[in-house]
């Protein structure tokens, strides 16, 4: 698939900040450093349109960018689990998460993403299970996939669908990426096209201006 138009838009502080919710949006959520920015830019295939950083927690605020001329938004959300944030501050940013998540209507998937490399951990199953027991259509997004052999990817992956149906009748979509090696990339966009075009009512006119 060729490259996108992508270019950052805004970055909201809270819901109330986001932009008018007049496209098809998809949030990308996550631990600190598990590779949200980085994907962001290999499924647009933007370099450097994400910040990312071997640094946790550089994105800090909901970060808007502009898909293929004014058809979807994309959204990088700040990730969780950073140790060096303090609780108020953490419990401050999870409220303004929840609040998105749950209110904004034009948010059609939030796509979660866990390291491949690690077993699941209760930050990502606590999300996940919220997610679901909210009702709120997400998918999961295996990310660095290259870090490890192909067998032990199968078997992670396996392992945490295994976890998911403990509790879950049905899995959401699953997707393996690695954004230095591009997999996943075809697969994550072939998904958005067919959910942009399912949500094709989302879509209204830029307001004329004065
Ligand atoms: P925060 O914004 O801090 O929450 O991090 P993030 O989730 O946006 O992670 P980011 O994309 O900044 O990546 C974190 C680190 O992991 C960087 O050093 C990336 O180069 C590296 N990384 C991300 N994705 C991959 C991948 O698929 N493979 C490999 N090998 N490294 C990756
Ligand atoms: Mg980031």
């Amino acid at each position: 698939m060729n490259n996108r138009r992508a270019a950052f838009m805004i970055s909201a502080a809270d819901v109330t900040g986001c932009p008018q919710p007049r496209l098809p949006e998809y949030a990308f959520f996550g631990r600190s450093n598990v590779g949200k920015s980085s994907l962001i830019n290999m499924i647009t295939g933007v370099k450097n349109l994400a910040r990312t950083s071997a640094t946790p927690g550089k994105t800090q605020l909901l970060n808007y960018y502009m898909v293929d001329e004014d058809t979807w938004y994309l959204v990088d959300l700040p990730g969780y689990g950073y140790a060096k944030v303090s609780k108020k501050s953490r419990r401050n940013w999870e409220k303004i998460i929840r609040e998105y998540l749950l209110q904004r209507q034009s948010l059609v998937y939030t796509f979660i993403l866990v390291d491949t490399r690690h077993e699941p951990q209760n930050s990502d199953l606590e999300l996940i299970n919220w997610m679901g027991e909210q009702g709120l259509p997400f998918c999961l997004v295996f990310t660095k996939a290259d870090k490890i052999s192909r067998n032990a990817v199968r078997h992670n992956v396996d392992e945490y669908k295994k976890k998911l149906e403990e509790k879950w009748e049905e899995l959401p979509p699953i997707f393996i990426t690695s954004s230095h090696s591009g997999e996943g990339k075809n697969e994550i966009n072939s998904f958005i096209a067919i959910s942009n075009t399912e949500n094709a009512h989302l879509i209204q006119q830029k307001p004329q201006k004065d």
